[in-house]
């Protein structure tokens, strides 16, 4: 018998193993070989062997695992086919029983629950993990949008839960680490048990699984190719009807199941959500003071159709002045990026009225923010993030 927690911590162990500060690889270190394996990525590769040779499994079988997924590409994709294939799949696999997944508002996660609903109707149980650090009316306006399409999800209140797993802790890879034990040890591994559902549905996608496993990025949603198996570790089975697509053939099928637009066309928001976006603590108050930069930096720069955009609270303050007097407040760092794939990135020349134009809007409807800063440094050697 496994406790809960102590496969946790192997789980979260075997995915914090091949990452360095910011869950990202050193990247001086991160040359690729001849062999074409990055340092990284061989790490990545020889600890999820290792983590699999732990639980008796062979290297044939996990490169088996990882030899299953095959890729459909956005250009080969028949969205409907696809779509009856999932229902299939889903139905097969939970039979009579029930599914449950959680839902952030995201494509990967919208485009799951609408495959699990038609597979399952109320037979699936959607929740929206409110953690406190999601963007302003995230919860009411998915649990509006989804209603549209008669999927119930309830929403569980889990911002104290999460604050206090953030609280005093300023370090970029241990912020990650409390957000994803919070959620699956504390919150959702709770829920699951609670409803008897032997089936987690999961947005999982390739990209994800590659960038885990090459130790670009440190993905909380995989495991199985990491050598974790769910059904040990959590005590229920992973489905994960997206894993063959990369995100352009999730928007395909999430258009084809008549999500609108604002969904299948949405830019990419991290797990860690504006806790990535707040330099040292996450507190509430700092958690809440980003929330209202991000609402106006969205808004802002909607119609460039930039890759990404986003507001960061510095964790320094500086002496500005307002009405005549001194006021020694907070900063906002504004980064807008050009992208195909994230994995290098250029800052967008914005016009200088909109700057102008966010450094007032910042500046007045933020209480206390005295500065506001333009990133100009592409990636490498920044990162996307600033967390
Ligand atoms: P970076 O900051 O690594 O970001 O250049 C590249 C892309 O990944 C997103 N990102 C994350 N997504 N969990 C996620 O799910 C994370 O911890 C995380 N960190 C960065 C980022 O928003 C960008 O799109």
């Amino acid at each position: 018998m496994h406790s809960l927690a102590s496969e946790v911590e192997v789980a979260l162990k075997a995915l914090a193993g091949p990452f360095s500060d910011r869950g990202r690889v050193d990247r001086a270190a991160e040359r690729p070989r001849r062999d074409g394996l990055s340092p990284a990525a061989e790490r990545g590769k020889q600890e999820s062997l290792a983590a699999d040779a732990g639980r008796g499994r062979s290297d044939e079988e996990k490169e088996e695992n990882q030899m299953a997924i095959r890729e459909i590409r956005a250009r080969d994709l028949n969205a409907r086919a696809f779509i009856e294939e999932k229902v299939r799949e889903i139905r097969s696999a939970v039979g009579d029983g029930i599914a449950i997944n959680a839902l952030s508002g995201g494509v990967d996660s919208s485009t799951v629950t609408l495959l699990g609903h038609r597979a399952l109707g109320r037979r699936l149980k959607t929740y929206f993990i409110q953690n406190g650090l999601m963007r302003e009316g995230e919860a009411e306006r998915i649990v509006a949008l989804f209603r549209k399409f008669r999927v119930p999800v309830e929403v569980v209140d889990a911002q104290t839960k999460f604050f206090r797993a953030l609280k005093g802790i300023t370090d970029p890879e241990e912020k990650r680490e409390a957000i994803t034990q919070t959620f699956y040890r504390d919150v959702f591994g709770r829920l699951v048990k609670a409803s008897k559902a032997k089936v987690l549905l999961q947005g999982t996608i390739l990209t994800d699984i590659d960038e885990t496993v090459a130790g670009i990025k440190r993905q909380h949603n995989v495991f199985e190719q990491l050598g974790i198996d769910p059904q040990k570790a959590f005590g229920y089975k992973i489905l994960e009807p997206l894993v063959q697509l990369r995100k352009d053939g999730v928007r395909k099928v999430a258009k084809a199941l008549g999500l609108p637009e604002t969904v299948y066309g949405r830019m990419p928001f991290p797990g860690p959500a504006l806790s990535a976006r707040v330099i040292g603590e996450a507190s509430p108050a700092r958690i809440r003071l980003v929330r209202q930069a991000t609402a106006i930096v969205e808004q802002e720069l909607a119609k460039t159709r930039a890759f990404q955009y986003m507001a960061i609270l510095h964790e320094d303050r500086v002496t500005g002045i307002r009405d005549g007097r001194r006021e020694f407040g907070f900063q906002i760092e504004v980064r807008c990026w050009d992208s195909v794939d994230a994995r290098t990135a250029t800052p967008t020349r914005l016009p200088y009225a909109k700057l102008d134009r966010l450094a007032r809007r910042l500046t007045s409807e933020v209480p206390g923010v005295v500065s506001v800063t333009y990133n100009i440094t592409p990636k490498p050697p920044s990162t996307m993030e600033a967390v």
